[in-house]
């Protein structure tokens, strides 16, 4: 099978071609020069020439809530433009099977959790990244349109949780909690700081899988898309809370210091977490500890240091 992967310059695509070399696959990945999703024209000619059996869909303007908050315009542009492109070509070219990558930011803000694939547009969205969920939402409607009215193509959704791992991204203004955490300690280690402060109360809960699980699912939906459900939860299916993520990573980096919880700021929403039912029946479960998936990506950000 000859599969196409978009965004394979971002953390999701690097774990999948590293994924890949393992597995017997032709894998084509675009750069953004080779095939900018924002132009017709570019997908059109990348499509015609190469023809792929399958096609990955991992590229994406992604950001944490700073990033949305700044640029919501493109956010939301850049994410439907590229999504709707992408899927109209393919099903032009005549690709019988695409594989979306959502996010179960797409699900409503007041949404009771576990979050059920169901609950889709039941709901107001959280405003800070709403211009993302609803280009998400886009490209999973579309598809689920294409797999009820076009006979014989499959255009699926996989909506994963907060991802972390090799490849993610360590600088302040663009981390996600694991990674931002892990830099916050490890230069507190550096500097011999005696405290680390910790945002609200630190009760909150998150859920986190580790990136290179999310790229063993790909490769499993792969090989079994037929049974695959139309839209699917890819997550951990249990959740941690925020000074259980600090100090795991303490641990992990050696770090000796106290906590401290600054009340006065922000710490998000309290819960979210996917319902993981339609996952398990599906035959598939994630496989990295917490520890060992932050131990990996410790070692990598270390191998990082001096490059950023
Ligand atoms: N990271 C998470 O926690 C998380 C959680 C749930 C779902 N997801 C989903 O997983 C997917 C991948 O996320 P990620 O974390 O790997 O993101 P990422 O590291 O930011 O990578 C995004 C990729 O998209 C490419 N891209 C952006 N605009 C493009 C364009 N116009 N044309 C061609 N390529 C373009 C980027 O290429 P350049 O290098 O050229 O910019 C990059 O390769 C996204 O759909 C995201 O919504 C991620």
């Amino acid at each position: 099978m000859k599969i196409l992967i978009t965004g394979g310059s971002g953390m999701v695509g690097r774990n999948l071609l590293e994924k890949s070399q393992s597995l017997s696959y032709e894998i084509l990945l675009p750069t953004r020069a080779q095939m900018d999703l924002l132009s017709l024209s570019s997908i059109q000619r990348f499509l015609k020439d190469n023809k792929p059996d399958c096609i990955v869909h991992c590229a994406g303007l992604v950001g944490g809530i700073a990033a949305n908050i700044a640029k919501p315009v493109e956010f939301l542009s850049e994410n439907a433009y590229i999504g709707l492109n992408l899927i109209n070509e393919s099903v032009k070219i005549g690709i019988k099977r695409f594989l979306n990558l959502a996010s179960s930011c797409m699900y409503p803000r007041n949404a009771p959790n576990p979050l059920k694939e169901e609950y889709i547009l039941t709901g107001e969205l959280e405003p800070t990244n709403e211009g993302y969920a609803l280009a998400k939402i886009l490209a999973t409607r579309m598809c689920e349109y294409i797999t009820r009215t076009q006979n014989g193509y499959l255009y699926k959704t996989a909506i994963p949780c907060n991802l972390y791992g090799k490849y993610d991204k360590f600088e302040p203004t663009r981390a996600h909690l694991i990674p931002a955490v892990i830099a916050k300690i490890h230069n507190a280690k550096q500097q011999n700081l005696k405290e680390v402060e910790i945002w609200g109360d630190g009760s909150a809960r998150r859920e986190f899988m580790y990136a290179e699980d999310l790229a063993d699912f790909v490769f499993y939906a792969l090989e079994n898309f037929e049974k695959m459900p139309q839209n699917l939860n890819v997550g951990l299916g249990y959740d941690y809370n925020i000074n259980e993520y600090y100090q795991t990573i303490a641990k992990i980096i050696g770090y000796e210091g106290e906590f401290c919880h600054n009340i006065q700021k922000p710490s998000g929403m309290q819960q979210k977490l996917i319902d993981n039912t339609r996952l398990k029946a599906f035959g598939w479960n994630p496989k990295t500890t917490l520890e060992s998936g932050i131990q990996k990506t410790y070692e990598y950000f270390l191998t990082q240091q001096g490059k950023e």
